[in-house]
């Protein structure tokens, strides 16, 4: 018998593991504890116990779809406003399939086609403003950026317009659900007897669980009243469009989860990834030269067309390399199916927790070279040289991200919008802070631009 012992940190009591973790970036304390304990080790924190693995082999081995599923207990509080949406269903809840057969072709490839227009009006305002500052103005990029992401998907996904390009601070509604899912994230990481003390906290929670669902609500009840008939939004195609294997259409109160996960799942993602690919080009001269030279290549249209992003290449490798380093979306979780073995000597009970620590994954220099660490676009040159089963920014198989095409095809077009129009200055010498909520992000990044045929 080869089963080896899996290593644990120390542990503190009650508390378990969890003083070990700074409560700010859960992700990058767990990418520490790896560094020191390996490419799996097990985390406790009150009475509950996960597998943090990061080692491609063993990654790959809880890839493996037939004994291992998608866990939500780590986001077990979002459902109280995400329901039995998408991102946060187990597989078997009915509602889970359901949702996913009505949904996959509005996030084909394909339907970018549909979005391409809405996608470029948001991007444009973006564009317009920056080219509108004075050269000692500063631009907040992952704030510019979240504007961006977040009007995007409320126009693509149901012709609602957040306007945030015309406003200072966030959207009420978004003020709600980032102080929802922040408050939803450390929930669970409290003693009971804290949350219980916590009456403002729990007040304000559910006062922003309910502001939420009365402006989706409404945008639902609007659309209905409208008697629009078309499948122009996602909005349109959830309220028309039956699953074809129970023929069955998704009910209002799924349909509102569906709009509140879309809204979080494909918002900060998207702006993070943004951020981080203009952070790297900012502090990589040769990327932004190659980056430069194709979109002075491609672009040639005063806006570009969906088949000119297709051909974007290199910006779709410097996202993929960004993704790389950064995936903003830092863990997916798991749980065994089955009494089974992770790496053949790992033993692991059915129904136990595992966390795929994706940023340690994606640097492992037995799969990804000694200079794994290094900004390389190159990488992603020859698909077939890329090692998928060591790169999971989207997650893994049924349960993977359903908007990637979105999220790849907004990024490419928005990037190479940027770099057509502008030089980027690192005018404060920015140095690279990470920041956790729910996902990743490069704090207080802050950059100057200017127009790039005055220069040329
Ligand atoms: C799921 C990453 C953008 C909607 C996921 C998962 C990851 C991920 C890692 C799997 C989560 C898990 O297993 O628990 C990302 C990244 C993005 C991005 C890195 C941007 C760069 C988007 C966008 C949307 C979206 C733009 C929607 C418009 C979803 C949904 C799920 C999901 C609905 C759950 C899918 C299911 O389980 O059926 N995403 N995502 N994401 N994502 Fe994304």
């Amino acid at each position: 018998d080869n089963r080896m012992p899996i290593p644990q940190p120390k542990t503190y009591g009650v508390l378990g593991n969890i003083p070990l973790i700074d409560k700010d970036s859960p992700t990058l304390s767990f990418c520490k504890l790896a560094d020191e304990y390996g490419p799996i080790f097990r985390f406790e924190g009150f009475g509950r116990s996960v597998l943090i693995v990061s080692g491609p082999d063993l990654v790959a081995d809880v890839c493996d779809e037939s004994r291992f599923d998608k866990g939500i207990g780590h986001i077990l509080k979002v459902r109280d406003f995400a329901g039995d949406g998408l991102f946060t269903s187990l597989t078997e809840e009915p509602n889970w399939k359901k949702a996913h057969h009505i949904l996959m072709p509005a996030f084909s490839q394909q339907a970018m086609k549909g979005y391409h227009g809405m996608m470029l009006d948001i991007a444009l305002q973006l564009v317009q403003k920056w080219a509108r500052l004075n050269p000692d103005e500063s631009i907040d990029v992952p704030e510019d950026m979240t504007r961006l992401t977040l009007d995007t998907i409320g126009l693509c996904g149901f012709n609602y317009r957040f306007n945030s390009y015309y406003r200072e601070t966030p959207n009420p509604f978004i003020v709600s659900m980032v102080r929802a899912l922040d408050e939803a994230m450390h929930y669970g990481n409290r003693l009971p007897i804290q949350n219980k003390l916590m009456i403002k906290t729990k007040r304000q929670y559910e006062r922003d669980i309910q502001s939420m669902f009365s402006v989706v609500d409404k945008i639902i009840a609007d659309r209905k009243a409208s008697g629009d008939q078309g499948e122009t939004d996602l909005l349109s195609r959830m309220l028309h469009a039956k699953d074809p294997e129970t023929g069955e259409r998704l009910d209002d109160e799924n349909i509102r989860y569906q709009i509140i996960t879309f809204l979080i799942a494909g918002h900060e993602t998207t702006s993070g990834l943004l951020s981080f690919a203009t952070y790297f080009l900012l502090k990589h001269p040769d990327a932004l030269k190659k980056a430069y030279a194709e979109v002075d290549e491609v672009l040639t249209d005063p806006l570009p067309t969906y088949e000119q992003v297709l051909k974007l290449k290199y910006i779709r490798m410097i996202l993929n390399e960004a993704l790389r380093l950064w995936p903003t979306a830092p863990q997916f979780n798991l749980f065994a199916k089955e009494d089974t073995r992770i790496g053949g000597k790992y033993p692991i009970a059915k129904g136990e927790g595992v966390s795929v620590l994706i940023p340690q994954l994606h640097r492992d220099k037995g799969v990804w070279g000694a200079d794994a660490e290094q900004f390389r676009p190159e990488r992603f040159e020859d698909p077939s040289q890329v090692p998928n089963y060591a790169y999971k920014p989207f997650g893994n198989g049924q349960r993977a991200c359903i908007g990637m095409q979105f999220a790849l095809h907004e990024a490419t077009l928005v990037l190479g919008m940027i770099l057509k129009q502008f030089q980027l200055v690192d005018a404060m010498n920015y140095q690279l802070k990470v920041k956790q909520t729910l996902t990743l992000k490069p704090d207080g990044f802050k950059i100057r631009v200017q127009l790039r045929d005055k220069n040329n």
